[in-house]
């Protein structure tokens, strides 16, 4: 993976079609996705459940780009060697999962992956300040993680922050929770380049008629890149 600033789609295929991850992966591939998001719940840190590490092996299977693995999981630090065997490219986890997110980003980096580091919209963005040299992407969440489809909270102010700490370091930051093509120039001006989005991605179309997901992943990113120009 080389480092860019340019924006990047991530659609979340916890808006897929649970039925069949594979087709629904190459579909948003071939319509334009540059990364795959796929979202870890383990109905305690978040009161959802989706998928665990054998699952996460059967989606690599069909992912082409990066596999973008967000586990809203608590503990944290037992799972991580099954994701990064499961073929995570990166994989991130939250500041609030458990007390020693540091040891657990040296964990992510240690299994070979790229580490990123989440911040629920009530943590502020100095809770990464002395974590920044172990990531390499901080994910600014804009709902409250568990579900698909919630309204966007405006984080505006925290991911401009983020970006001055952030300087010139390497750090993706990736926005996730309510991003479509109305709210995605907000975050790319205040600095964000991964915009996760979900039902923003799926709707309107299915594996047999694919086109509305790319014709979507178009008007999100350039949304965002209307706002930089
Ligand atoms: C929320 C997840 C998100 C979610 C985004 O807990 O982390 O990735 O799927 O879905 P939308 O784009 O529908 O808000
Ligand atoms: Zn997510």
């Amino acid at each position: 993976m080389t480092f860019d600033r340019k924006i990047k789609i991530a659609p979340s295929i916890l808006s897929a079609d649970f039925a069949d991850f594979g087709r629904e992966i190459q579909a948003i591939e071939a319509q334009g996705a540059d990364w795959v998001h796929v979202d870890v719940m383990d109905g305690h840190f978040v009161p959802n459940l989706t998928f665990g590490p054998p699952a996460v092996a059967a989606f690599r299977k069909h992912v082409g780009t990066v596999m973008d693995v967000h586990l809203m999981i608590a503990p944290v630090d037992p799972y991580i060697q099954a994701f990064a065997d499961a073929g995570a490219d990166i994989i991130t986890a939250h500041v609030e999962a458990g007390p020693h997110i540091h040891r657990t980003l040296q964990a992510i980096r240690a299994a070979g992956k790229k580490a990123g580091v989440a911040l629920n919209p009530g943590t502020p963005a100095e809770s990464v300040a002395h974590l920044l040299d172990l990531a390499d992407l901080v994910c600014v969440m804009t709902v409250n993680p568990g579900y698909g489809g919630q309204k966007f909270l405006d984080m505006t102010a925290k991911i401009r922050r983020l970006r001055e700490m952030i300087g010139d370091r390497e750090i993706h930051i990736e926005i996730d929770g309510g991003v479509d093509p109305g709210t995605a120039p907000l975050v790319a001006a205040a600095g964000a380049d991964v915009l996760v989005a979900g039902s923003a991605v799926f709707r309107g179309g299915s594996v047999s008629n694919s086109a509305p997901y790319g014709e979507n992943i178009c008007a999100i990113r350039q949304a965002a890149e209307g706002a930089l120009a």
